[in-house]
This record gives C-alpha cells, sequence and structure tokens, in this order.
C-alpha cells in the first residue's frame, strides 16, 4: 500500500500523509436543524462543559474541541438534536445539494450519517430513497432516521445494482461507495495492514456496477455523487474513468467549492479523463480530515 502511495503522491507527501494518519482525529458534530436551531443547541452542549468550534463551510457543523463527556450519550443526541460526523462525510450532502421537491436516491444508505443529512438539507420534503443490500445494517440506519425526525424517507434492503427495478429516477444520486476504507485509518488503526491489493481489485469491480446502475437510474439534467473514504485511485479516479469512457451522456462536474486537492488524471503511467482535475480528494495531513475522495457527474441527455 505505502509504495502505491509513494507511486501517486511522492515519498514526502507519503510520510507527511503517514505521519498525520497516527493523529487523532477532532470529534465533529452536525447539528440537526429541522429540529433544533443552531444557537439553542450549542448554548445547552456548552453548558455542559464541552467547546465547540466552527467548521468553515458548514454553519450547522462544529468540531469539539473540547469534549467533557462521551457526546453519543447524552439527552439531546438521543432526541436527535445532532449527529456525531466527521466532516468529509458533512461535505458529501453539501456537495450533492438536494432541494426539498428532489427524487433522491442514496445507494448505500446505511447507517444513515449521510441520508440524515441529504434529509435536512431537502426540509424533510420530496422523496428519500434509501437503499443498503446489508440487512443487518437496515435497523441502525432506521434507529437514525427516527432519532433524527426524517419523515420524507423510504427505505429498502436490496442490491442497488439493480436499481432500474425500481422503476424510479432520481434528481439527484448519492452513491457512497462500499470501499476499502483506507482514508480511515486515523478513525481505526487495523485498516493499516487489514486491506489487500485484491480488495481494492475487488471492491472496485463492485463500485464500477453501482456507478453505471446509479448514472443508469438518474433523470437528464440530474446529478450523481460518487464519494468513498478511500484515496486508493483504483476505487476512485480509475473507476470513475473506467465508467465514463463508455458513457457520452454524463460528464464530470465542477464542484463549487475547493473543499479538498484536484483529482488525478495521470497515475501509474495511465492516462485518465482530463475533467477527473474536477473530483476532489481530502487528505489527512493537508485538510486534517480522513482521506475521501469526492466526483460530481451529470447526465446530459
Ligand atoms: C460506506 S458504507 C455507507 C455509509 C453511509 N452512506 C453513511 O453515510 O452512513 C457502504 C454501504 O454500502 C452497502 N452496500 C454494499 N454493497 C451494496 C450494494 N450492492 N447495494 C446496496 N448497498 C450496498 C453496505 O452494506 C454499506 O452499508
Amino acid at each position: 500500500m505505502i509504495e502505491r502511495y509513494i507511486q501517486f503522491l511522492g515519498l514526502d507527501e507519503t510520510l507527511k500523509l503517514l505521519e498525520a494518519n497516527e493523529r487523532p482525529l477532532l470529534p465533529s458534530i452536525r447539528i440537526n436543524t429541522l429540529k433544533i436551531s443552531i444557537s439553542e443547541i450549542k448554548k445547552r452542549i456548552e453548558k455542559k462543559g464541552n467547546e465547540l468550534e466552527p467548521i468553515e463551510w458548514i454553519p450547522y457543523g462544529f468540531n469539539i474541541v473540547k469534549e467533557s463527556f462521551n457526546l453519543g450519550s447524552s439527552h439531546e443526541f438521543l432526541q436527535g438534536y445532532y449527529y456525531l460526523q466527521n466532516i468529509a462525510s458533512m461535505l458529501s450532502a453539501i456537495i450533492l445539494d438536494p432541494k426539498p421537491n428532489d427524487t433522491v436516491i442514496d445507494m448505500c444508505a446505511a447507517p444513515g450519517s449521510k441520508a440524515t443529512h441529504l434529509a435536512q438539507l431537502m426540509e424533510n420534503e420530496g422523496t428519500l430513497i434509501l437503499i443498503d443490500k446489508n440487512k443487518n445494517r437496515i435497523p441502525a440506519l432506521e434507529i437514525n432516521l427516527r432519532r433524527m425526525g426524517i419523515i420524507n424517507s423510504i427505505v429498502l434492503n436490496m442490491d442497488a445494482i439493480y436499481l432500474s427495478n425500481l422503476n424510479t429516477k432520481g434528481d439527484k444520486i448519492l452513491l457512497d461507495a462500499p470501499c476499502t476504507g483506507e482514508g480511515l485509518i486515523r478513525q481505526d488503526k487495523s485498516r493499516k495492514k487489514s486491506k489487500k491489493m485484491r480488495d481494492l481489485e475487488k471492491m472496485a469491480v463492485i463500485q464500477k456496477k453501482l456507478l453505471k446502475a446509479g448514472l443508469k437510474g438518474l433523470k437528464t439534467g440530474g446529478k450523481m455523487l460518487y464519494c468513498t473514504c478511500s484515496i486508493a485511485p483504483e476505487e476512485n479516479e480509475l473507476v470513475v474513468n473506467h465508467v465514463l469512457n463508455d458513457l457520452n451522456n454524463c460528464s464530470i462536474v465542477k464542484i463549487s467549492r475547493d473543499y479538498g486537492v484536484k483529482g488525478l488524471t495521470e497515475v501509474f503511467g495511465i492516462n485518465l479523463l482530463d475533467d477527473l482535475k474536477f473530483s476532489q480528494r481530502l487528505y489527512p495531513h493537508i485538510h486534517d480530515t480522513i482521506g475521501f475522495y469526492f466526483c460530481l457527474i451529470k447526465k446530459v441527455d
């Protein structure tokens, strides 16, 4: 894995990445404005001895710079006034930018971090279709939907590769693809050694199938966000490049702000679609987040 990092990041940056992976990640929360105002919940959390710091770009997102007790066990948490969520994950819904009357499909939704955020941005209106293949993860999704007061969603336990069987098309589609999770090393050190090249290859096959199914299920003029908590090009640019090379009705869209650095347009000696420069990568050593990748795609006709 490290040899590969050196190939696409260079030695100096790889060392910085490995060092950053050893540093703990600040926990952060997303305030659920469907249920409470930012000022009210902030006051309540801070009164209990916690210190919050605003997150740039996310008016209802805060880093917890001092945590006086586990914020996942407070009354306010159980009442769904906030969600414990990392910044990279929060950016996904913001980039997809769903509107209240949209039909939005989250193809890999459990346990619902991004799904509950999509509902928040939709102001609990429109239609939010939440799919996950893993039956064991559905209860966590449903609990989070209930806790956060989401009433515009339906949950489907199915393989999103068969999205077209639903006979519904989305204005916005989120594919937070299953991946090796190698961007999560800061949160889970076991991932340093648990993932092998064959895992990357296996995931890439599934990711390509899901991305194709998602683009097929998108309305003309609709947008789809492909994202992963991985920095591996095999799970990111190479997946998008493979799928879009075969399609002439989809194009990569520039994300409205530079949250991360540009996606790769050349890697491991392979030239990729030039527009992949519009996709973005978040790195622990540059952005102080988990490792993450976003690519926004539009269906043009
Ligand atoms: C990265 S996690 C999703 C996290 C979720 N989006 C969130 O923000 O809480 C990937 C999810 O994809 C689901 N999954 C894997 N393959 C799938 C498939 N073919 N169809 C639908 N869901 C799938 C897994 O069960 C897992 O819950």
